[in-house]
């Protein structure tokens, strides 16, 4: 018999009457940029919120291309600007919203691949967690303590 390998993912489900001040201010952050998301293409707005461990936040959207693949998320846009100009500061939470276009209720939401990925290089970066929120459209939030809980079995090492 092969042996097994198996690991447990989990998700916090925290709805708004317990959302922290901090959310609160994370999340109007994201929904604030959102609006001005260049999604010509998908009409799937993204905001993404950073916060650092100087409690410096940080914001961004998705920016589309006419050659797809060009497109960046939210989540990337906004881990590129942050690290590029504070390197030495931990990242400390992402909090992520969309919605469609012309509709005022939030769309359903998680990071894609790439955006995982790239959450993972900062935790490994800084050795430490990022927490990931992704708001529901029930106005509840889908916490993840860190990467692991998205990206079981991820890519992390070069020398083996
Ligand atoms: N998108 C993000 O910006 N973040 C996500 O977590 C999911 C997807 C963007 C990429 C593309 O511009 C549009 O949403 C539709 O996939």
């Amino acid at each position: 018999m092969n042996r097994k390998i198996e690991l447990t993912v989990s998700l916090e489900v925290v709805q708004q009457k317990n959302w922290s001040e901090q959310d609160k201010i994370l999340i109007a952050k994201a929904t604030n940029i959102l609006e001005s998301a260049h999604a010509p293409y998908s009409g799937f707005l993204v905001g993404a919120a950073l916060l650092l461990e100087n409690g410096a936040i940080f914001a961004a959207n998705n920016q589309e291309n006419v050659s797809f693949p060009v497109g960046i998320c939210a989540e990337r846009a906004v881990l590129s600007y942050a690290m590029a100009n504070h390197p030495d500061i931990r990242p400390v939470k992402i909090v992520i919203v969309a919605k469609r276009k012309g509709e005022s209720e939030f769309a359903t939401v998680t990071p894609c691949g790439l955006c995982r990925q790239t959450i993972n290089e900062y935790e490994v970066k800084f050795n430490s967690p990022i927490e990931i929120s992704m708001l529901n459209p029930n106005g509840e939030i889908l916490k993840a303590s860190g990467i692991e809980q998205l990206l079981p079995f991820r890519f992390n090492n070069l020398k083996g």
